[in-house]
């Protein structure tokens, strides 16, 4: 098993859900975190409580993936110890709506491939690039089920999903003489804010998704990345996919009598 004391670990949407999540189980195996986010005041909060919790190092950037300059100007920017990124957890992302295509907002559509897609795309050519130059790293995607399959209400955040699928594999290949891993988790129903952010800030329609069943949570999706980051040198995870216990797919859950 590989030690994740002192590496540096950026990971993007860290300020709910899954994201904070993994900050939590990285700083906990010691690892110094860069996170991101665009809501400043979390990545505040979460980073004081880390730095007192695990006494690691924690950079806090409030960045919005579909920012290329900004990204890129940011990697560039880093120094001292956060210069060298061992570790990028793709992890920033969203769904929007769940209508029928014909019925659905093309607004949610951009939302949702220009983060799920380009923002995760312009945070992996800027810090694989440093990569590729020490040879040396791991590129950790937050994949999900949606990239394996496709549901009705879900064209647009199932492309996405399927394109972090391509991106995964592509990557894969075009980093294999460089010494660097890359693998992707992708979870079935993680009850976090997705939910109530798909559903533009609908509680009861957001709480409903995980009626009569127990969901994953954040810290199980978290345990599976610790598990592909820690792996022995010549061990890469290429895929994990993680459900709930009562869901077997996207369309089938059990929900109880
Ligand atoms: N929950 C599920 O059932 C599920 C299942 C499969 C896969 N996933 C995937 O897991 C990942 C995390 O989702 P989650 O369930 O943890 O949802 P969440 O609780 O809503 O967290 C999403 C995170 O992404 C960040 N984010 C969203 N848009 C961003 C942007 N433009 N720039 C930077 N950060 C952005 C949010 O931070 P800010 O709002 O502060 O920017 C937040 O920290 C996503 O890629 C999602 O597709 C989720």
């Amino acid at each position: 098993m590989e030690s994740l004391n002192g590496k540096v670990v950026l990971i993007t949407g860290a300020t709910a859900g899954i994201g904070k999540s993994c900050s939590y189980a990285f700083a906990e195996e010691g690892a110094n975190l860069i996170i991101t986010g665009r809501r400043h005041q979390k990545l505040i909060e979460i980073s004081n409580d880390l730095k007192t919790k695990f006494n690691v190092k924690v950079l806090t950037q409030e960045l919005d993936v579909r920012n290329r300059t900004a990204i890129e100007s940011f990697i560039e920017s880093l120094d001292g110890v956060w210069k060298n990124i061992d570790i990028l957890v793709n992890n920033a992302g969203l769904g929007r709506g769940l209508n029928r295509l014909y019925k659905d907002n093309p607004e949610g559509w951009e939302e949702m491939i220009d983060t799920n897609i380009k923002g995760l795309l312009y945070m992996t050519g800027a810090v694989v690039k440093g990569m590729a130059e020490r040879k040396s790293g791991h590129v950790i995607n937050i994949g999900s089920i949606a990239g394996h399959e496709a549901y009705s209400g879900g064209a647009v955040y199932c492309a996405t999903k399927h394109a972090v699928n391509a991106i995964t594999k592509s990557l894969r290949l075009d980093t294999l003489d460089k010494n660097i891993k890359v693998s992707t988790v992708d979870p079935g129903m993680v009850e976090t804010e997705f939910s109530k952010v798909r559903f533009y800030g609908d509680e009861e329609k957001a709480n409903n998704v995980y009626k009569g069943m127990t969901p994953l949570t954040g810290d199980d999706i978290a345990e599976t990345v610790i598990f592909c980051a820690t792996r022995p040198k010549h061990v890469n995870i290429n895929e994990i996919i993680v459900m709930p216990s009562a869901q077997a797919s996207a369309f089938f859950t059990y929900r109880g009598e």
